[in-house]
């Protein structure tokens, strides 16, 4: 088990290129496919006119995925990138439901273009700016793509830090990264790797069970006193909240990456267009023009009226749904889906942006 607590070296000072990346268009093309597990692939490519693909590592990138002659816009984790940052890899599972995952696991090849737009998302080693104390990710299934990411960044770029990694998987076939996660232990002598399964097979003489306070206590008996990434299902994420606040945990430390549509604060449609709205506003996108009922988003009201804005993630994060706003205010938060420059050109995102006026938007 890792101990003590050791100054964490600033890895944005040392690795310039990972920070200040903004969100852009892409052109790409796969250049491997690498099988994770039975049905877990993990896509590399690289940018098609050559070019660097800046990002922090922890951020995401949706890609536009032709499926059926229409577009579905996704977006994944990076799960790494080459040292060169001329190479970005997503890790992805076919879900059984998932259209678009499952085309690029029957579709995407070396030579494959692809349109896509990022990077965006604020999970990264930057949270950290400052920060003197140990690091621990704590993820559960594809949570770990993330957490792979910022310890391959770690074990290049600052290999002394002290590292947790707690990854909950199902079962031993599903366990992410098995062989990254050795080569990463033997690349930074102060991480602690464990994996938890939830469901052992014979054979299986590692830790199970499902997160609690009694087994991070095992795992990470300094929990509080780290920084803390978690990425996973929402129930896990609230159960590592809990212990963390059980242990005296900062909250300020406890930095969690959401695939979930943030629930809004009660009253929050009132607070942002007031409770007597009134009528709907008029919005002109183009040549359409559809109407935005009180509370709800550009997005939703577009849909509504058969009006298409593309949607990536749909929760402020992938930019994805970025519009212009040439006319009118709107009520907004998102979760880093616009760059400030983006904000000050007036971006609006249709997903996470409600009129509070008559608006005139454009592409
Ligand atoms: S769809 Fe991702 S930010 Fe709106």
């Amino acid at each position: 088990m890792a101990a003590g607590i050791a100054p964490a070296p600033d890895v944005l000072e040392e690795a310039p290129d990972l920070a200040g990346a903004e969100p852009r268009a892409l052109s790409l093309v796969c250049v491997e496919t690498r099988r994770e597990t039975a049905d877990v692939l993990t896509f590399v490519f690289a940018a098609a006119d050559g070019s660097a693909l800046a990002h922090a590592p922890g951020q995401a990138v949706t890609l536009a995925v032709p499926v059926d002659g229409e577009v579905l816009h996704r977006t994944f984790t990076i799960s790494g990138a080459s040292r060169t940052r001329d190479r970005i890899e997503i890790t992805a599972k076919a879900q059984p439901h998932g259209r678009a995952t499952r085309w690029l696991h029957a579709n995407a090849a070396p030579g494959l273009a692809l349109e896509a737009r990022g990077p965006h998302g604020s999970f990264t080693l930057a949270r950290r700016e400052g920060a003197v104390r140990g690091v621990a990710f704590v993820s559960a299934g594809s949570g770990a793509t993330p957490m792979l990411a910022m310890l391959r960044a770690l074990a290049e770029d600052a290999p002394e830090t002290d590292a947790i990694w707690i990854h909950v998987a199902r079962t031993p076939d599903n366990v992410l990264f098995a062989a990254e996660i050795a080569r990463l232990q033997a690349a930074m002598p102060r991480l602690d790797a464990r994996v938890v399964v939830t469901r052992p097979s014979p054979g299986w003489f590692g830790f199970t069970g499902r997160i609690s306070r009694r087994l991070m206590s095992v795992l990470a008996p300094d929990l509080a006193r780290r920084d803390v990434f978690v990425c996973g299902p929402e129930g896990f994420m609230q159960a590592l909240r809990v212990i963390h606040a059980a242990e005296g945990g900062d909250p300020a430390r406890l930095h969690v990456e959401r695939f979930a549509p943030a629930p809004e604060p009660a009253g929050d449609a009132a607070s942002v267009v007031g409770e007597d709205a009134g009528p709907a506003f008029s919005v002109g996108l183009g040549a359409k023009v559809f109407s935005a009922g009180p509370g709800e988003t550009l997005m939703q009201a577009a849909a509504r009226q058969g009006v298409v804005i593309p949607c990536g993630c749909g929760q402020g994060l992938c930019g994805t749904c970025r519009v212009r706003l040439e006319e009118g205010t709107v009520a907004m938060r998102h979760q880093g889906g616009l760059s400030p420059r983006e904000e000050a050109q007036g971006y609006v995102l249709a997903c996470s942006a409600r009129a509070t006026s008559n608006l005139r938007l454009s592409f």
